[in-house]
């Protein structure tokens, strides 16, 4: 067995780029799967999301991984220790997307990992742990709102009570799972043993301008924003648009506008903080019709819970003041709460470490982002590598890119550290 520094020398010395190379190869491979036209769009258990697993579980086969995809769809490739009684370390993220994404959201860090462990098995080199890919099945929370399905089932974090979620269609995540032949009783068996990890660690593009405004290749993730999200239904008065005086008006669009202005405008005040009004729909809305109803969505999210909580305060007064002056009713249903999580020191040091092997300057930073590690902290040590974003550092967006050099040299760290780590 090759030792570990021979090892990473041999590693170092693969065709330069391979690595990179190949992961982009693949991403672009997976983007052809999409329920739109044009652009992507890859949610829970669309025709498009199930041919994703399938080809991430073949490549996991052929990279030599024991491959399943369980019941709630996430696809798991294992590469396992010579020591049978080790703990395991899962490298993951998710193969889902958001309407209209980018293509390496989730799946960069997954194929990262798959060429890694494809590599490890190749050179035969063993680790003290045993290894596990996972492509996660549902993080972003299109189709039903809820975020982090797939993780949250293996770390014993599954909310039975998103069952009951329905899809634009009406359709339960409960009556979609049936569909799929899923024993909604096995989703509570498919959680880990807390102790069976040996740690967590997740590799994703930084979804924002940092590394790019620090010219640099990768960051290591400090913390990761604690978000909550909510619907807000508000009902007012329809009417003629031609007939109804401006001062009769009970008008719920109006009424949304001034909220999402003053979401705007409480999130402005701290620079730890973000608010998003992402959707806004006004059901049967018609070009001569005063809107008499509107439906928003809320995100407000912070690295720091108490900053988050006191917008959040503030702008629930807020949309209760608004609706009270224009005698419209505003309800408001909490629908995802995850608070700020830190990311293991020992992990952070792991990945400094190997970053400064390669020769690159290290930078520490936290995420706006959620990310399925989210689950995993608090049960194992949780770890993230930031890969940096261009354009400006977009991302939920078609203008979403990373460079094969910035790909490889990731994954070159993430070898490294598994390497290294004991
Ligand atoms: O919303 C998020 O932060 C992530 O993209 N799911
Ligand atoms: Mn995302
Ligand atoms: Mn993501």
């Amino acid at each position: 067995m090759l030792n570990q520094q021979t090892f990473l020398t041999k590693a170092a010395s693969a065709v330069p780029g391979e690595f990179g190379v190949k992961i982009l190869l693949l991403v672009r491979q997976l983007a052809h799967w999409s329920e739109l036209p044009e652009g992507l769009k890859c949610t829970y258990f669309s025709p498009q999301h199930k041919a994703v697993a399938a080809q991430l579980r073949d490549w996991m086969l052929s990279a030599g991984l024991e491959t399943t995809i369980d019941p709630v769809g996430n696809v798991i490739g294992r590469y396992e220790s010579d020591n049978l009684a080790a703990k395991t370390l899962v490298v993951g993220s998710h193969y889902d997307t958001v309407a209209n994404a980018g293509q390496y959201d989730g799946r960069l860090g997954i194929l990262t990992a798959l060429v890694i462990a494809e590599y490890l098995r190749r050179e035969k080199l063993r680790l003290p742990f045993h290894l596990e890919i996972i492509g996660f099945s549902e993080e972003e929370g299109v189709r039903f709102g809820a975020p982090y399905i797939g993780s949250s089932a293996i770390a014993g974090r599954f909310n039975e009570s998103d069952l009951a979620r329905r899809d634009a269609s009406g359709v339960s995540l409960a009556a979609v799972l049936k569909q799929e032949g899923v024993d909604l009783a096995a989703i509570q068996k498919l959680a880990r043993r807390p102790e069976s990890f040996r740690g967590y660690l997740e590799v994703h593009i930084e979804q924002g301008p940092v590394l790019l405004q620090n010219n640099l290749p990768l960051g290591v993730v400090t913390s990761i924003a604690g978000s909550v999200r909510f619907r807000v239904t508000i009902h007012g008065i329809a009417g003629h648009a031609g007939t109804v005086p401006m001062s009769l008006r009970r008008d719920a669009v109006a009424a949304g506008a001034e909220i999402v202005l003053d979401v705007e405008r409480r999130c402005a005040s701290d620079a730890k903080l973000v608010g998003t009004v992402g959707q806004f729909s006004v059901p049967h809305g018609l070009i001569n019709v005063i809107p008499g109803c509107c439906e928003l969505s809320l995100d407000v999210r912070s690295i720091d819970d108490t900053v988050r909580d006191g917008a959040i305060a503030d702008i629930l007064a807020a949309i209760q003041k608004i609706a009270n002056r224009r005698q419209v009713t505003a309800t408001v249903k909490e629908i995802a709460r995850h608070d700020a999580v830190p990311c293991a020191p020992q992990m952070q040091s792991a990945l400094a470490q190997a970053i400064a092997r390669v020769g690159i300057e290290t930078i520490f930073l936290p995420s706006g982002a959620g990310h399925d590690a989210e689950m995993f902290a608090g049960i194992t040590d949780i770890g993230m590598l930031f890969v940096r974003c261009g354009n400006g550092g977009v991302s939920h967006s078609p203008l979403e890119t990373v460079t094969a050099k910035d790909a490889d040299v990731a994954a070159r760290v993430l070898l490294d550290v598994l390497v290294n780590l004991h």
